[in-house]
């Protein structure tokens, strides 16, 4: 089996749900349940033997010891993380805690895990961290795309408590010879996306009738990929990646945040019209700006490309209209999400496990 960490969040609700799709390897998908993870993004695999839930933090050595002595996985996926720029900015002892200290405890934990393998089952064993392209610092308009060699240069509490995990992971690998992979992925979007991220958010907030709050001018640029892609990307870097390397993943979709917004709001002018007959761009309104707020991100995934033959399969055109049919087919989501009843959900459909 395999480790996935922070599997009932954004993109490792997805990625869990992919996998045993697609394979019968369980999953062992141990996450805190921070006001991110949500259970009822893993509905389908309830009663399913391949997905085994535990609810616990990364951080928890003892935890840690006991599940990886008992489960045995032959590789971990790392996504447990607190994920968003704006709250690290308000508070950022959180991002510390998990991003850093917790990613810490999480290599220790392997690594002493990993000792204990025989010789063959540790060559193959793997740890994949997921981390992101915020990490390499903030493009100007006419800068080449981040590669894999670009320095370090976070820029927010939450970049940087990321950088520090990416660093971390380097040197379990160069010190104690942990067989380690990295990712590097450009922004996600998607089903199952929290409505405090910027597409999501423009789709609930458009179809309340409410303000579509975007930051500034709205022309800073991020690069947009359908969080399938990220999820088929990480499936083959753990497949096929080699040891040590770091892998950026990306749509080759810059796009200014204003066009992001606009193009939502034509998506629901033609999907699900206001009952006034105006458009959702009325509801779009400028507000201050996020403190620190890096300009322009752009992956250059040609490594991927090259080394592993991976491609995205959505374009932003397709992946955009998805998502937002999907939320307009999972507003019962939305709404659990909103009302905090996600979590007595898992109260009603756990409560015995
Ligand atoms: P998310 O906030 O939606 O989900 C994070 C999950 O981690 C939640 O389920 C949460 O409960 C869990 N978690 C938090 N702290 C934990 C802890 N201490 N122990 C165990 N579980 C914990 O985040 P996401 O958008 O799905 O991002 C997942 C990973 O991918 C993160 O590492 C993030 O940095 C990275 N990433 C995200 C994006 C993006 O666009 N969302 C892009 C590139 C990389
Ligand atoms: O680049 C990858 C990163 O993408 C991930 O590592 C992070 O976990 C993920 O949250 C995301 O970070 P961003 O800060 O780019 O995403 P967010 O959705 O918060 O914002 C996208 C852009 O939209 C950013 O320039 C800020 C702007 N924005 C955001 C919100 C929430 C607005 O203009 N209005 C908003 O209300």
């Amino acid at each position: 089996m395999i480790l996935v960490t922070g599997g009932a969040g954004f993109i490792g609700a997805n990625f869990v749900l992919d996998w045993l799709a697609r394979s019968d390897e369980p999953v062992l998908n141990l996450d805190k349940l921070t006001y991110a993870g949500n259970l009822e993004n893993l509905a389908p695999l309830q009663g399913d033997a391949r997905h085994v839930f535990v609810q616990g933090d990364i951080g928890d050595a003892p935890l840690l010891e006991r599940l990886l002595a008992q489960h045995r996985p032959r590789a971990v996926v790392n996504f447990a993380a607190e994920s968003h720029v704006d709250r690290s900015i308000h508070g950022p002892e959180d991002f510390i805690q998990t991003n850093v200290v917790g990613t810490m405890r999480l290599l220790q934990g392997v690594r002493a895990y990993w000792q204990t393998l025989p010789e063959s089952e540790r060559a193959d064993f793997r740890f994949l961290h997921v981390s992101t392209d915020e990490v390499y610092g903030s493009l100007s308009p006419t800068d080449p795309a981040f590669t894999e060699n670009n320095k370090l240069e976070p820029n927010s509490p939450y970049s940087a408590s990321k950088a520090a995990s990416d660093h971390l992971v380097r040197a379990w690998l160069h010190t104690y010879g942990l067989p380690v992979l990295t990712t590097n992925c450009s922004n996600n979007y998607g089903p199952l996306h929290f409505p405090e991220k910027l597409i999501p958010l423009i789709i609930v907030n458009a179809l309340a009738g409410k303000p579509l709050p975007v930051y500034g001018d709205g022309l800073q640029v991020r690069d947009w990929l359908y969080v399938k892609d990220h999820c088929s990307a990480i499936r083959r870097v753990l497949a096929a990646g080699r040891v040590g390397e770091i892998y950026n993943v990306g749509g080759w979709n810059e796009k200014p945040n204003i066009e992001i917004v606009k193009t939502i709001c034509s998506l629901l002018d033609e999907l699900r019209p206001r009952s006034d007959g105006g458009s959702y761009q009325t509801q779009i309104t400028y507000v201050q700006d996020r403190p620190g707020h890096d300009r322009r991100y752009a992956i250059d995934a040609s490594k991927i490309e090259r080394e592993l033959g991976w491609k995205p399969a959505e374009t932003f055109a397709t992946g955009i209209r998805k998502t937002v049919q999907w939320y307009l087919e999972n507003q019962a989501w939305v709404t659990h999400v909103q009302s905090g009843a996600y979590r007595e959900w898992v109260q009603t459909n756990y409560a015995d496990r």
